[in-house]
């Protein structure tokens, strides 16, 4: 239990994050009894509220999250507010007398919630008053993602990072790792014996990985359009993450530095992308519309969709291809992983069904988090006829509470465990996955793809299975269950 004394300071407390991610998922943690009784959580924003103003307005915001609110006062007891500019020296004075008189034993969690513009600038100012100093209680820094904008940003911010802070100190958030069912891919490939001898390029032809969402850019145009887009938005960190989970080797044990150890070498056997062939290996998209959502600067290049084709040289996966795929403004929000395996080497029952369908393992992130796999079976009856059937399971059982990614993340940067926080290697090694497709594609003067709002993507999006016979799987439903 993450029982231990601190403060939660969050840089950004009125931002979209904090409202409806961090201070609900701390709200649970304290409904959970896991939060110590001496925790205070300080939000700090420009907006002038006061300590009771800012009680109120999470109050309003909470009530009702957690059933019967009987928890309700005693968290609001906990909040504090500090009205301020990032930019000025006098408001991290202000912090360091805040921290000062509000004892938690000196451990301090800082949450920056902000524009990653401002990383450096509130690092250098937690500095330039000492509060990022070690000396009685720790001192953790919680980073959201993106980790720079790129390869060199990341390194030169890492390099600003590093001049105050330890990596111990450093917990480089992707909140995908946090969710139960990403966790899950680990147990499900560790704790089982079933699929690993069948987890290699000897029988599975190829994985797909899709996060497909319907909203569009949500209020978030100006930002996502000038330093977002797909690619780096959602598959340079979640996707790239969960490709690493299916592919890595047992690590060693559950350490945060075993794991990550394995992570890192699955990223850094990711073959670079060929970019004289990018037609081939990425298509990127962007929903109609998009040009005249506010804040979306006339003739944008920026993708809200993305297909790229990937391959992990190592001795297991050689030859066989990754294929991530992520759009905002698609037919259905849903995360998966749908794992095609090789079809039978002989087929007995040529002609009598659905001899020649191969097996699927279809994994629910979300909504669904159930896990599906689809095998050929015979048809009641005289006849020798065979169909798909499916063994469904689902993982959580009805009634079941689950918990958000971010309950599970802000828990551990309590309870100081790293293991589900990405270390800076992945980082780099992930930027260099997708940094030569994002250069590519500032370079092509041609506009990206459209597709209309609730479709699955452009039909292009195909190209990247070549001249194959794959297709992409758009639930975990069975395609070809009812043939017989
Ligand atoms: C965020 C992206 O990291 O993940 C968003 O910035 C995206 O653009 C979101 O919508 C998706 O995460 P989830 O957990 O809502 O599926």
């Amino acid at each position: 239990c993450g029982n231990i004394s601190h403060a939660y300071v969050i840089f950004g407390a009125t931002g979209n994050l904090a409202t409806h991610k961090l201070l609900p998922a701390l709200y649970q943690l304290h409904c959970q009894g896991q939060l110590a009784a001496d925790v205070e959580i300080l939000g700090c924003g420009r907006s002038p509220f006061t300590q009771a103003t800012w009680q109120a307005e999470v109050r309003a915001k909470l009530v009702g999250l957690v059933e019967g609110d009987a928890h309700l006062d005693g968290f609001i007891q906990r909040l504090d507010y500090l009205a301020g500019s990032l930019t000025d020296p006098g408001f991290y004075q202000a912090l360091h007398t805040w921290v000062g008189d509000n004892g938690c034993e000196n451990n301090v969690i800082f949450y920056l919630s902000v524009s990653p513009d401002l990383y450096v600038g509130v690092t250098d100012g937690l500095a330039n008053v000492g509060l990022l100093q070690e000396t009685s209680g720790w001192r953790r820094m919680v980073i959201e993602k993106p980790f720079g904008y790129d390869l060199p940003s990341a390194q030169a911010l890492q390099r600003s990072l590093e001049q105050h802070l330890k990596e111990e100190q450093i917990y480089r958030i992707d909140h995908y790792v946090g969710k139960a069912s990403v966790q899950n891919l680990l147990v499900l490939r560790f704790a089982n014996v079933i699929l690993e001898p069948l987890w290699n390029r000897h029988y599975i032809d190829h994985v797909q990985i899709t996060h497909s969402e319907t909203v569009g850019v949500d209020g978030r145009a100006s930002y996502y359009d000038r330093s977002g887009g797909a690619m780096r938005d959602m598959i340079q960190s979640h996707l790239l993450q969960v490709l690493a989970l299916l592919a890595m080797e047992p690590p060693v044990s559950q350490t945060a530095e075993a794991l990550r150890d394995e992570k890192v070498k699955v990223l850094k056997s990711i073959r670079p992308v060929d970019v004289s062939q990018l037609a081939t290996h990425a298509v990127r998209a962007q929903y109609a519309g998009y040009q005249q959502e506010e804040g979306v600067t006339a003739g944008s290049h920026t993708e809200t969709y993305a297909a790229l084709q990937l391959y992990v040289d190592n001795w297991r996966w050689q030859g066989v291809p990754f294929y991530l795929r992520t759009g905002k403004g698609l037919a259905e929000k849903r995360s998966m992983v749908s794992v095609c395996f090789k079809p039978a080497p002989v087929s007995l029952f040529q002609g009598q069904g659905a001899s020649a369908l191969p097996n699927w393992l279809m994994i629910g992130i979300q909504p669904e988090d159930a896990v599906r796999m689809e095998i050929t079976a015979k048809v009641p009856g005289l006849e020798m006829r065979t169909r798909q059937i499916t063994m469904d399971a689902s993982v959580s059982s009805p009634g079941e509470r689950k918990a958000e990614a971010y309950e599970e993340l802000l828990l551990d940067v309590i309870k100081g465990d790293r293991a589900l926080f990405l270390r800076y290697d992945e980082v780099t090694a992930a930027w260099q996955v997708v940094d030569p497709v994002m250069q590519a594609w500032s370079l092509d003067e041609h506009p990206p793809l459209q597709y209309p709002l609730g479709s699955w993507g452009p039909k292009a999006a195909e190209r990247v299975f070549g001249d194959s016979l794959r297709v992409w799987r758009h639930s975990l439903a069975c395609n070809n269950c009812l043939a017989g």
